[in-house]
């Protein structure tokens, strides 16, 4: 019995590990799309074609403490200045998921 458990508790463990990837890799996918769709006018490669100096390059992000999915999402969801806010537009999912893959983008420099 106790051994069964232990192969179930393993089990479980493993399922989780190999979810996790999983689930980014869908989430960051989902993501591209939205950015296509809702950002990339004003942010193709990263860019930012009203203020440039405001650009999602991981330096930048750094510097204006938006390096984590959450700080970016509630920059998107309330907007900042000059880009609007998305909480009509998008749903939380796809904030999310676009905040991801900005952060990943930014990771990857843009490539
Ligand atoms: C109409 C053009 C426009 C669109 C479309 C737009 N943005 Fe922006 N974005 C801006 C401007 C302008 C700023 C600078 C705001 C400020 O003054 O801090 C900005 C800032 C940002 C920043 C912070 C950059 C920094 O280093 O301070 C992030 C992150 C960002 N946008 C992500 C997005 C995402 C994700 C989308 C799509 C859901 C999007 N933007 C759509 C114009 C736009």
């Amino acid at each position: 019995m106790k051994k069964l458990i232990i192969i179930c508790l393993l089990a479980l463990s493993l399922i989780n590990i190999v979810k996790t990837p999983m689930v980014l890799a869908v989430e960051i996918a989902k993501g591209a799309e939205v950015f296509q769709v809702h950002c990339v006018a004003c942010h193709a490669r990263g860019g930012n074609i009203v203020r440039w100096w405001k650009n999602l390059k991981i330096g930048t992000l750094k510097k204006n403490k938006l390096d984590s999915i959450d700080a970016i999402a509630y920059l998107v969801k309330n907007g900042k200045s000059n880009m609007s806010a998305y909480q009509d537009r998008l749903t939380e999912t796809e904030i999310k998921a676009v905040s991801a893959y900005v952060l990943k983008q930014a990771e990857n420099d843009w490539h």
